[in-house]
This record gives C-alpha cells, structure tokens and sequence, in this order.
C-alpha cells in the first residue's frame, strides 16, 4: 500500500496517424513499456489531435485501434497500465476548455509545431492547431501525471503544461500536479537512415529514410543496406564523430541490448556491410516478434473491444476525480453525483 501510494505516474500519448517507426519504438514504446513496472502509467492514442489535420473517418478509426493493437504487441500490460484512446473519456475536451480560457494567445502563438504545421497545411489553419498544446495539457493534467515522456519535439508543449498547471494552481488553490518532461537516456534519438544529421520520422517522403514497425524483413534488410554512411567504409574504435555509422551503432545496440562500445569493439575494422547485416539481424529480432503478435491481436475483435473499453473506464474514473476538482474550483456545479 505505501509502495502503491509512493509510485509516480506517467502518461504520454501517440497519434493514430501513421506508420509507426522504428524510431518511435526504440525512443517511446520500449520505454513505456520498461516504465509500467516503476510507474502508475497512463498511455493514450491521441486520435483528437489528429483531427488538427484533416482525416478520412475510416480510416482514423481503423488506425486508432491499429495503433492499440501495436501498444499491447510491445508489451503494454492493460493490467499494469491504463491503455485508451483519448475521444473515449470526454473529460479531455471539457477540461481543455476550462485550460483555453487560462491560456494566452501570446503563448500559444510561440508554439514552434503551430508555426511548422500552419506553413504545412496553408489551406487548412484552423482553431484547433493553435490550441493543440491546450489538448495536450488537459491529456497530462487530468491524470495528475508526474513525469511526460516526449520526444525533443514535444518539449515546449510540456513546458506550456506546466505553466498552465502553475497558472491555476495560483489563481484557484493546488489542483494539479506539476508536471515534467522526461527525455529517456538511451535510444531517444534514432536519427534517418537517409540523413542521419535528421530524426527518423514517419512523415519522410523517402520510405527510405525510415523502418516501418511492420516493415517485413526483407524491407529491413534492403533499407539498411541502402543506409547512408560515408566513405570511410569500415567500422573504427570510436565512430562518434561519423552520423551515418553511429546511427547504425546505436540502432544495432539498442535492439540487441549489447552498449555501443561493445557492438563497434566486436565489428572493428569490418565494412559497413557487416554493421548493415549485423544491425538488420538486431531489428529484425526485435520487430518480428511484435509484428506476429499485432497479427494476431487484430484477428481478435473482441479482445481490442474488451481491452479499450476497460482502458476508458479506468482512465474515465481518474478523469472525472480531477475535472469534479477543477469545475467545482471555478464555480461550476459539480459534474456527476
Ligand atoms: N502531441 C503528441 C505528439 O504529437 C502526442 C500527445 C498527445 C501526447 N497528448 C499527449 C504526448 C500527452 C505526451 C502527453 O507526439
């Protein structure tokens, strides 16, 4: 009991929008998953910010639960963690009003993604693009979240959040828990096979550039042998200083668990080709087991159905506990009995 009342919480959230990437799941899934045993643990699909971009409703439905299926493939333990998917608890969008009218225009108009994506999608900037970061903070605050695994990209949002928390917290009495964003040590930055000075992204045009988590093998192997490097053509001592060959270093160790150091002392003075075919026979050992269970997870409904309507139930009565707080602090009346 004392332990349980001691455990931190997490919570952190992927959009339903694309593939993901190798990237993603050596830089966020891996460590959700290591971070369920330590941590009361909250992980979402975000499929309400995907709709900041325009989306064909199949297929946003079809993806959010693809996206869940990939969850539990990596191992998120429905029993450990609290799995759903966003528009499942209602109280995400009524918090984030009452966030919206704490929130500044200046603030959210320094947002460095609103800026990147208002120039991406012209023909579409909409309300919802800027107040996005709002969204994200209601997601955190209503969880009561202690530590926000994020990418380097999702920094300032959680930096917003904590001003958000701090600004309520002033002006009504303590509410909400201060959050922190949590950059993961290792594997956080699995950079593109194309340009390695650039983060793997699943937005790449070049397929190339990146390892869909349901690449099949083969896909595997011919990406990684098409992979950057440089001229230098064979593995070194220390390879920290060349993009390319570190990259593949650091994919190579982060999926065979063995550090760094040891994968470039055992291929010292080898071609790039052996890093290549050392570091595909890594991904593939990782990814192939994931890919068979996601298989066989889509092939079970009732189990998906099972899973995130019990995920939306879990997530709903810590929801409702913090949004009751919040509507009775600024004078609505209480929410439900
Ligand atoms: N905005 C995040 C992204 O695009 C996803 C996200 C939504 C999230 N809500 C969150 C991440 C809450 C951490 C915490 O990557």
């Amino acid at each position: 009991m004392e332990e349980q009342a001691k455990r931190k919480t997490v919570l952190s959230g992927i959009q339903p929008t694309s593939n993901l990437t190798l990237g993603n799941y050596l830089g966020a899934l891996k460590n959700f998953v290591a971070m369920q045993q330590d941590f009361d643990s909250y992980y979402m699909v975000a499929d309400m910010h995907a709709i900041t971009v325009r989306q064909e409703s199949a297929r946003l439905r079809r993806r959010s639960i693809e996206t869940l299926a990939l969850f539990l493939a990596c191992g998120i333990d429905p029993e450990k963690s609290t799995l759903f998917i966003q528009s499942h608890v209602p109280e995400h969008a009524m918090l984030t009003w009452v966030l919206s009218c704490n929130a500044y225009m200046g603030e959210l108009n320094r947002m460095t993604q609103f800026k990147d994506k208002s120039a991406r999608h012209a023909d579409n900037i909409n309300a919802g693009l800027f107040t996005y970061p709002v969204l994200m903070a209601a997601d955190i605050l209503l969880y009561q979240a202690h530590l926000i695994p994020v990418g380097a990209d999702q920094k300032q949002h959680v930096e917003l959040t904590r001003n958000l928390a701090e600004r309520f917290n002033r002006a009504y009495g303590d509410t909400f828990v201060v959050p922190e964003p949590y950059i993961p040590k290792v594997g956080a930055r699995i950079m593109s096979l194309q340009d390695p000075t650039s983060k793997m992204s699943k937005s790449d045009p070049n397929p190339n550039g990146f390892i869909a988590m349901l690449d099949d093998p083969d896909a595997i192997r011919r990406k990684l042998r098409r992979a950057v490097t440089d001229c230098e053509g064979c593995v070194t001592e220390d390879d920290s200083g060349r993009p390319g060959v570190y990259n593949l270093l650091t994919i190579c160790s982060a999926c065979s668990g063995s550090p760094v150091q040891e994968v470039s002392r055992e291929l010292c003075g080898q071609g790039c080709g052996a890093l290549k075919d050392r570091t595909a026979d890594a991904v593939i050992a990782v990814l192939e087991p994931i890919q068979r269970e996601y298989g066989r997870l889509l092939g079970d409904k009732q189990y998906l159905t099972d899973t995130l309507r019990q995920g939306a139930e879990k997530a709903g009565r810590t929801a409702q506990k913090t949004l009751r707080k919040v509507y009775h602090k600024v004078g609505f009346d209480s929410v439900k009995a």
